[in-house]
């Protein structure tokens, strides 16, 4: 068969990327480029000052990604974007290049979904992965467990009813006086906390509810802080991230391998931003190993946003037969 090369176009918050990706899993090319420096003044992202970030930089990106593949638009087969969810302003722009794009080059045009393209980062570190598998996938903007049963066929089995899991990642780091994004800098912090030393609540909703929620975590980490300025006592920012990662990870992972054990399967994708943390990652490996359950994590730069995990689900849309018009438009509460 012959090669496929999809062109990646990625805007759907504050990343700028632009991929071309081979048959689904290997990137020829992949240009990130963050705006996290310059939303971190403000302590989040802020949509106005994305979408025009994302206007200067995006010919650049393009232009960088062809010139790092050694390739001309001659060369690409497909021009795939991210059409939601996401910021409607941030998410125009990338579909307003690959339109022009597509026009230009009568290449056909694939608007992908952004959550569907984190899945798809896995297919890009481990080439021997295939559906059917159960993914556990946890961004700034989304929780969901998600039964894989094909690359096109995906049924969300739970969601978060609140806060996604990033997001009060974000929000407790934020009340602690960490910088934006937050995953990270609790991450670290967490390193020299003790997991055990406050006990924040596994919020599990209903009996067997594969459903999530984490806005009351969230604010039970902000009365315990409020608690303890009010009593005028210490508090230990790293115990604090510590025990508030473990709420998470317990509530993640009791939910992941029950999903797993009634489904009957053995492969779990872990994916989105908050699976670039690491010790996430051991304590999904050790739950795995005691099931004789394989794991697949993206490698870490694709686990948060960018374009190569787009052109990998862009790819098996077109193989499905996805063509879109230039009537396509943005879906800002796209679900999965
Ligand atoms: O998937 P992503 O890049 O963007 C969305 O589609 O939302 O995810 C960004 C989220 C942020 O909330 C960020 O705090 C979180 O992923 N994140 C992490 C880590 N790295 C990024 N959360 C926990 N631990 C990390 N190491
Ligand atoms: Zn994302």
């Amino acid at each position: 068969m012959k090669d496929i090369n999809v062109l990646a176009i990625e805007s759907s918050c504050d990343e700028t990327s632009c991929a071309i990706v081979k048959n689904g899993r290997w990137v020829i090319s992949n240009i990130i480029s963050s705006q996290i420096d310059i939303h971190k003044r403000f302590g989040g992202v802020v949509p106005e000052v994305a979408s025009r970030m994302h206007l200067e930089a995006i010919n650049n990106i393009v232009d960088q990604a062809l010139k790092e593949a050694k390739m001309s638009l001659e060369d690409v087969d497909v021009i795939a974007v991210t059409k939601g969810p996401g910021l409607v302003g941030a998410l125009l722009v990338g579909i307003s290049e690959a339109k022009a794009l597509s026009y230009v080059t009568k290449k056909p045009l694939v608007g992908v979904n952004h959550m569907k393209g984190h899945i798809c980062a896995a297919f890009i570190t481990h080439k021997d992965l295939n559906p059917p598998f159960i993914c556990l996938l946890i961004s700034g903007g989304h929780t969901y467990l998600v039964e894989v049963k094909d690359f096109n066929d995906m049924k969300v089995i739970g969601k978060t009813m609140d806060d996604a899991c990033g997001e009060a990642y974000d929000k407790v780091a934020r009340s602690l006086g960490m910088p934006y994004p937050g995953g990270p800098c609790v991450e670290e912090c967490a390193k020299s906390g003790n997991e055990k030393a406050i006990d924040f609540p596994r919020v599990m909703l209903e009996k067997d509810s594969y459903d999530f929620s984490f806005s009351g975590l969230k604010t039970a980490v902000l009365n315990y802080l409020n608690s303890k300025k009010q009593k005028n006592e210490e508090i230990s920012k790293e115990d604090v991230c510590a025990s508030f990662q473990k709420a998470v990870f317990d509530v993640l992972i009791y939910k992941t391998k029950r999903l797993m054990q009634e489904k009957n399967l053995d492969k779990l994708v872990v994916a989105g931003g908050v699976s670039a943390n690491n010790t996430l990652k051991k304590e999904i490996e050790k739950m795995a190993k005691e099931n004789n359950y394989k794991t697949y994590f993206p490698k870490k730069i694709l686990c948060t946003d960018n374009a190569a995990m787009i052109a990998s689900s862009g790819y098996f849309e077109y193989l499905d037969g996805t063509r879109d018009d230039f009537s396509l438009n943005v879906l800002p509460n796209l679900e999965l």
